[in-house]
């Protein structure tokens, strides 16, 4: 008996040894079936017991199990404490360094002609004005008959147009049509305080100051008493917001089929205060859009009453205010896709 127990105790002398060299559960996976399987050291001593008498199993077979109890817990706590810095292994080669700088994402902005139109609306409404959509594809009634330019007049020359189909159906060549949709909705009743900013067609060649797409704000106001001088100073106040509060306009006498009388509207050259330069051509002023007093028979064709009711109606050209703001020479800057252009307008200030 003794003789075993000196065994088990160099056995587990052993184990301890080997097991204090151990780095992975690699490792202590082969320790193991090495020292715990049935053909190891300790199965042996089991297989020794046949050989003894009753008594002798029963001591032995205590001794034993005690034995084998305490090198499992040897292993046991040796896998603990390996597991333990293989987590800790794992999660150190996992860290992520939260300070070092990311990978860029681009993210994108809104164009500059987008902004301004963006301005527009919001001073507008701040006075009290509606954001309303009329379709591109448009009717020729709403965007020449309605506005005072029947089939065959000269003026249609003017605004060349993109027609559809046959003679009745057009890319709108300006955003008026809205106007005469609005007035023509609300059975001559109700006053009109809109806005609408949209596209326009014309068969124009594109070159640096033309382009046959275009966009325009378009503006109406329909009410009693409404004369020149509401137009000339809500114009006025909405150029001082756009441009600068020590912006100057100017109105000079124009011809519209639809207002009467109408006015071309200019502001002074905000680059040289209207002394001269390049970008007025001298002139110290630079034309922003059309307006007028609403037409006596557009009011009228639009079911109004214009002994009643008046308005002004303007329109101005958000990529000409886009242009002038920016200080763009191109207005085919604002439609191609070239992503280095459109950053520098990021750059630009207002
Ligand atoms: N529709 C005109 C144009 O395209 C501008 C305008 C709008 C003029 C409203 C008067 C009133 O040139």
């Amino acid at each position: 008996m003794n003789n075993y127990i000196e065994k088990m105790n160099g056995l587990k002398i052993e184990i301890e040894d080997k097991l204090n060299n151990v780095l992975s559960s690699k490792e202590l996976n082969e320790l193991k079936v090495t020292y715990l399987s049935k053909k190891g050291p300790i199965g042996e001593l089991s297989s020794l017991m046949k050989d003894l008498s009753i008594d002798e199993k029963k001591e032995f077979g205590k001794v034993l199990n005690e034995f084998k109890d305490g090198i499992n817990a040897l292993f046991d706590s040796k896998k603990e404490e390996i597991e333990s810095l293989e987590l800790a292994k794992k999660i150190d080669a996992e860290k992520i360094d939260v300070t070092l700088p990311s990978t860029k994402i681009p993210i994108g902005s809104s164009n500059i002609l987008e902004r301004v139109v963006e301005e527009f609306e919001e001073v507008f409404m701040s006075m009290g004005y509606d954001v309303v959509d009329g379709p591109e594809i448009e009717e020729d009634k709403y965007n020449f008959e309605l506005l005072g330019l029947p089939k065959g007049h000269p003026a249609r020359d003017a605004q060349d147009t993109f027609y559809v189909k046959g003679d009745e159906l057009l890319m709108r060549s300006h955003t008026s049509p809205v106007q005469a949709r609005v007035m023509t909705s609300k059975n001559g009743e109700e006053p009109v305080r809109v806005i609408c900013p949209g596209k326009a067609y014309r068969r124009d060649d594109d070159d640096a100051t033309h382009s046959h797409q275009f966009t325009q704000v378009e503006g109406l106001i329909v009410d009693k008493n409404i004369k020149l001088s509401d137009l000339k100073g809500t114009v006025t106040v909405i150029c001082k917001h756009l441009f600068g509060s020590d912006t100057v306009t100017r109105f000079r006498p124009s011809y519209y089929q639809f207002t009467e009388p109408s006015v071309e509207m200019d502001i002074s050259c905000f680059n040289c205060k209207g002394k001269g330069c390049n970008i007025c051509k001298n002139t110290g002023w630079i034309t922003i859009g059309g307006a007028g007093v609403v037409h006596y028979d557009v009011l009228k064709g639009c079911g109004y009453d214009p002994n009643i009711w008046s308005g002004f109606a303007f329109g101005f050209g958000a990529e000409r205010c886009a242009m002038l703001k920016y200080g763009i020479n191109d207005i085919r800057i604002f439609y191609n896709t070239d992503l280095r252009e459109l950053k520098a307008f990021d750059r630009r200030e207002g």
